[in-house]
């Protein structure tokens, strides 16, 4: 009796390996084809990427945080339930293919708001089950640095080790990059976020939300050298933007008891002359990193990597560092699928999978 059940046992277990076996052998023979799934604030995104190269790359924002002046965390994960199966239905329809030829599924576990990446992180174990496919785990910051990776008309990718500027709402880091998944954040931010410190003095200035995207608009207008706000000056690699923020909130209500009509009649100046230091304090402490550790290929990623005044100054030092730069094409700069599909495709060729009991983690670190 005992000998038959360790025989079924180990009856199973080969049936199990043989099913495992077969699954990679059919996996080798057709396309890899990822389903890329991001929820990690507000906007819910969806892709398709066959091998390696965006076949679409859906995204539905969240006008609902617009009248709060920033994301509220329940109101997003509301968001995100009601979007997530329009939102990867588009993008499979788009992709012009059937689920059925998907190879595996990779989302965002963290570092995100927790509400909105359980609706990410459940949607995708539920889907991956049904379909018995792999499930890929993919760190959000990751996602925006192998963004650069997204096959491009140029064939332009950064060679490893690489230095990466990571700017968004929620992180700013600078990032030594030595391959795929070996990342080591040199520095950081100790508060603020610089995406944080362009909307919270968009939201003073009575710019709605997201007002980096504004500020980057009204300050193409304005002189950059018009202001004089400070710039922190901490050790090593690491940002500090709260005393920014601090500075131009009580600059302005100053500016504001003598003028109430202070903000409207200046806010070009006011906005160029904010954003000018938010990226000389990036640069400063990257053109130190980059001479530090001797690296050529630097490269921008992130929400805040939209910004126009950074993206050219990235090209301009970039000139005068002798760098190598690498910009990310627009659509893939904010929080989007696509990067989290390209994540996704390189562990999938690692044959790195999660199983059911992965659980998402807002404080993932890189
Ligand atoms: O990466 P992302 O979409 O979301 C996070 O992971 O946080 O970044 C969003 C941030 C927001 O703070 C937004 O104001 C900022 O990126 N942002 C910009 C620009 N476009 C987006 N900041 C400055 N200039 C822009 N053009
Ligand atoms: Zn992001």
């Amino acid at each position: 009796m005992k000998r038959n059940a360790k025989t079924f046992q180990y009856f199973n277990y080969f049936c199990d390996v043989k099913k495992i076996s077969l699954k990679i052998i059919k996996l080798n023979n057709k396309r890899t084809i990822i389903l890329g799934i991001e929820s990690s604030c507000d906007d819910t995104s969806a892709s398709i990427l066959i091998n390696g190269e965006v076949k679409s790359n859906i995204v539905a924002g969240q006008d609902v945080h617009r009248t709060y002046g920033g994301v509220v965390p329940e109101l997003a994960s509301r968001a995100h339930q009601q979007n997530i199966i329009p939102v990867v239905d588009t993008a499979i329809k788009k992709a012009n293919i059937n689920k059925r030829d998907i190879s595996a599924i990779a989302f965002t576990r963290g570092p995100g708001l927790l509400g909105s990446l359980i609706v990410g992180t459940s949607f995708a174990k539920s889907f991956a089950l049904a379909l018995d496919i792999p499930l890929v785990e993919v760190n959000h910051m990751q996602g925006h640095i192998l963004a650069h990776f997204i096959k491009n008309n140029e064939n332009k990718y950064p060679s490893f080790p690489f230095i990466c500027m990571t700017v968004s709402g929620g992180h700013t880091q600078l990032v030594l990059v030595k391959g795929y998944f070996d990342m080591e954040v040199l520095g950081e931010t100790i508060d603020d976020a610089a995406g944080e410190a362009f909307d919270k003095a968009a939201k003073i200035m009575g710019i709605p939300y997201p007002g980096g995207p504004l500020i980057d608009k009204f300050a193409k207008k304005g002189d950059p050298k018009k202001y004089k706000f400070p710039i922190s000056n901490l050790d090593n690699y690491n940002y500090s933007f709260s005393g920014l923020k601090t500075s131009i909130l009580y600059f302005l209500q100053n500016q504001m008891s003598k003028n109430q009509k202070f903000i409207e009649q200046n806010k070009a100046d006011i906005c160029a002359s904010y954003q000018y230091t938010i990226i000389k304090s990036l640069f400063k402490k990257l053109i130190k990193a980059t001479r530090d550790y001797k690296i050529k290929d630097v490269a921008i990623a992130g929400g805040v990597s939209a910004n126009s005044l950074l993206r050219a100054e990235l090209v301009r030092i970039g000139k005068q560092e002798d760098w190598q730069t690498f910009i990310p094409p627009f659509e893939y700069t904010t929080d989007n699928a696509a990067m989290i599909a390209i994540a996704g495709y390189y562990k999938f060729l690692k044959g790195e999978f999660v199983g059911q009991n992965i659980v998402p983690s807002a404080r993932l670190k890189i």
